[in-house]
């Protein structure tokens, strides 16, 4: 088989590069080694910024996120037992909306089969060829047989376990890291929403966050140990650590529901850097990774694509490389302002088990800065959208 770039990795950022590039007349192959049904129903993120949602709906795969996702203009942060509001629209212009991810995932299912795309599921055995020549390929079993995609570029959008990152030469690449100490225990609830807007809580017990995916709905997280299990955690512990950490002293209190998935994240920060080599580009997770503390991992996923369909766009279209040849520097750009951004908040909403006395008064002397002051709280809103300047 041949295409002109063979993408792996039907995630955010595989789906949507391969609806992009048809949008531009490019043709593409998107290997997926999951079912559709598994991709379909993997609960992860549910922040989009406001450019995630203008490309989704400019691009034609925004009318269920903007009839079914909610739009939000702020967020509260709690923590001392009072609640702060940062007015997100009042002070950037720009709002975001919660749609789950698969959702999105959904849509860009529908929108690449609804076109003729070819989208295949179930693959494995997925390996990279000659991104050093203008022919490579990718080679993989689907429905036990061994094939090979030729095309002209390989997208490496197989999320951080995937394979395309490590074809690029180590001795070509740095990698940074940082592992943190905590998880994050994730639920989805039956019954109504806590609050209007999401609650990101600091409390010394660790950190909380109360989001929503719907009016019956709701999503909710509290930082916990990675390595713990989900059976140490009966639903009346859980509620009780969610009442501890977000109740406020006027009584505004985590609505309880019923609870029907239950899940623990690791958290990490991670930039590969170069994110590409030859006719090799990586996008979203499979070149970097975010604690989700900021909400930027599908973001970050998003806005890589956007600089990679403009630049796959030039080489076709216009016949220019320089756009492709400076992709990872422009995706760095945004990508480092986001692994700040998500760094940040993360140490300032944490429990941190190595943080003196002091320390943790810091923490608390920065959420009454971010929440008095709006110099800062706009800097804060800024990044929580995505319009930060880099
Ligand atoms: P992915 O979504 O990981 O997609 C990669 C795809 O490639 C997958 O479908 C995978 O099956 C496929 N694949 C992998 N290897 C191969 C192979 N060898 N061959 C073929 N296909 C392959 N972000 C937030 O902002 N908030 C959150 O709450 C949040 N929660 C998360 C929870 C979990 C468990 C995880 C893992 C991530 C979470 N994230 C969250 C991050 C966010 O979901 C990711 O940043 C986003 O999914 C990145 O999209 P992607 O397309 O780059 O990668
Ligand atoms: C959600 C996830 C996040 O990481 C975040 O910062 C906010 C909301 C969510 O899943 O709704």
């Amino acid at each position: 088989m041949r295409t002109q770039v063979g993408i792996i990795g039907a995630g955010p950022a595989g789906l949507l590069l391969s609806h992009l590039l048809h949008l531009r007349g490019i043709e593409s192959v998107v290997l997926e080694s999951r079912t559709r049904d598994e991709i379909e129903s993997t609960i992860r993120a549910g922040v989009l910024e406001q450019g995630t949602m203008d490309l989704l709906s400019e691009s034609g795969v925004g009318e269920r996120m903007k009839a079914e996702g909610a739009l939000h203009h702020g967020f509260e942060l709690a923590f001392e037992g009072k609640r702060r509001r940062i007015d997100l629209t009042g002070l950037t212009g720009h709002s975001i909306t919660v749609y789950a991810q698969h959702e999105v995932i959904k849509d860009l299912v529908a929108a690449r089969i609804a076109a003729g795309g070819a989208l295949l599921f179930g693959v494995s055995d997925t390996s990279v060829h000659g991104i050093d020549t203008d022919t490579p390929s990718i080679r993989y079993h689907y429905n036990g047989e061994a094939c090979e995609l030729q095309c002209d570029f390989v997208i490496g959008c197989d999320g951080s376990q995937g394979v395309s990152r490590a074809a690029i030469p180590q001795d070509l690449r740095d990698d940074y890291e940082r592992v943190y100490p905590f998880g994050w225990f994730g639920i989805l609830c039956e019954g109504p929403p806590s609050s209007e807007e999401l609650i990101y809580a600091r409390h010394d017990r660790g950190f909380a966050l109360v989001s929503t995916r719907s009016q019956n709905v709701q999503r909710m997280y509290f930082q916990c140990d990675p390595k713990d299990s989900v059976e140490n955690w009966s639903d009346d512990r859980i509620w009780a650590e969610m009442h501890a950490r977000v109740d406020s002293a006027d009584g505004q209190q985590v609505v309880e529901g019923k609870i029907f998935k239950k899940n623990i994240v690791g958290m990490r920060s991670f930039v590969s850097t170069k994110m590409q080599h030859g006719r090799l580009f990586l996008a979203g997770d499979a070149a970097h990774i975010v604690p989700p503390t900021g909400a930027k991992g599908l973001n970050l996923a998003v806005a890589d694509v956007r600089v990679l369909t403009d630049a796959l766009r030039a080489f076709y279209v216009e016949n220019r490389r320089d756009l492709l040849d400076r992709y990872s520097e422009t995706a760095l750009k945004r990508i480092w302002r986001a692994e700040h951004f998500s760094y940040w908040m993360t140490r300032m909403m944490h429990r941190l088990d190595d943080a003196s006395p002091f320390e943790r008064k810091l923490q608390v002397a920065e959420l009454e800065h971010v929440t008095t002051s709006r110099t800062a709280a706009m800097a804060m809103a800024e990044n929580y959208v995505g319009v930060a300047p880099v």
